[in-house]
């Protein structure tokens, strides 16, 4: 099975929607979360995470809101897990994401998006390595 990083954004902590994301993760069948915390991110872990997108036009507001308040970071374990938390959010722009989803449910803004989940196998162990070191 696979592993992938979940971060639930500052917008989703702020709103009080994340007994709501974790429930939907929580209740696809084989899924598991096998790590789970709240802490606040530094400009240097985001710089590592979003280090693609670094000189993009949405870059520095994206490193902005992030570090602006608590993210629920965790490890969700199971089949497809990867594929699966990616067809639960929803597109990155909530507007485009179909009622059903995270994000279509929830979202309106691009930025305030509710939820990061890696989208591939290989982001995910880059990512994990980040956020849970000494997990592998
Ligand atoms: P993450 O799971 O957060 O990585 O989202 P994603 O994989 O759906 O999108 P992507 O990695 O391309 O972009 C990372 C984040 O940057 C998105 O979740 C958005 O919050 C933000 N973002 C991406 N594209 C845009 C954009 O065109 N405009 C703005 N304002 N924000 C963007
Ligand atoms: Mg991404």
């Amino acid at each position: 099975s696979q592993r992938t990083l979940v971060l639930l954004k500052p917008d989703a902590v702020r709103r009080g929607l994340t007994g709501e994301i974790i429930s939907r993760i929580e209740r696809k069948a084989d899924w598991r979360i096998t790590a789970l915390d709240m802490r606040t991110l530094d400009t240097g872990t985001l710089e590592l995470h979003y280090g693609e997108h670094q000189g993009k036009p949405f870059y520095e507001p994206l490193v902005t809101f992030m570090s602006s308040g608590p993210v629920v970071a965790m490890i969700v374990e199971g089949e497809r897990v990867v594929e699966g938390v990616r067809a639960l959010a929803g597109p990155t722009d909530p507007i485009a994401a179909a009622p059903g989803s995270i994000r279509g449910d929830f979202g309106v803004i691009v930025r305030e998006n509710l939820i990061h989940a890696s989208d591939s196998e290989e982001s995910a162990e880059r990512e994990l390595k980040i956020f849970f070191p000494g997990r592998d």
